[in-house]
């Protein structure tokens, strides 16, 4: 599975270290930037994020920022995107069941590494259920 991963300054560090766990797990990482914890703005992060996943050349994505907030809205205005930003393991879940999420947004100031790696072990390990599910999602698709 190819994951593309991405952050600004304030998430650098949770994604120096979550690169670290996901090579360890045999996963084919493309790593996005940012390379230090210079000041960056999220927004250039989100879009080559996003932009990965919807070309099909990254399974799924991984954001950071600080709160998450700023790259979960940035990253949702690339067409095909469906981020989640999710603080803990149940959210990616329903994230992946419910939604089909395909980026992955985490808060690098608010969760410790353990709770965003239990979290992003749970949304990559979850199919997403269909059914009725994916009539709402394809809605989001008409929104225009
Ligand atoms: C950067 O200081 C911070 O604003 C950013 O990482 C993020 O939290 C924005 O939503």
């Amino acid at each position: 599975m190819k994951i593309a991963i991405a952050s600004d300054h304030a998430g650098y560090e949770m994604k120096e270290q979550l690169k670290n766990y996901l090579l360890e797990k045999k996963f084919n990482i493309i790593d996005l930037g940012t390379n230090s914890n210079a000041s960056v703005d999220y927004p250039d992060y989100a879009k080559k994020l996003g932009e990965k996943v919807t070309k099909g050349e990254a399974d799924f994505g991984i954001g950071i920022c600080g709160t998450g907030i700023g790259m979960s809205i940035a990253v949702n205005k690339v067409k095909g995107v469906r981020g989640a930003l999710c603080l803990y393991p149940s959210m990616a879940e329903y994230a992946r069941k419910h939604n089909d999420a395909n980026v992955l947004v985490l808060a690098g100031r608010l969760m410790g590494i353990d709770l965003a790696i239990w979290t992003v072990v749970k949304f990559l390990s979850t199919d997403f259920e269909g059914g009725r599910h994916k009539r709402r999602v394809d809605k989001i698709d008409e929104i225009k």
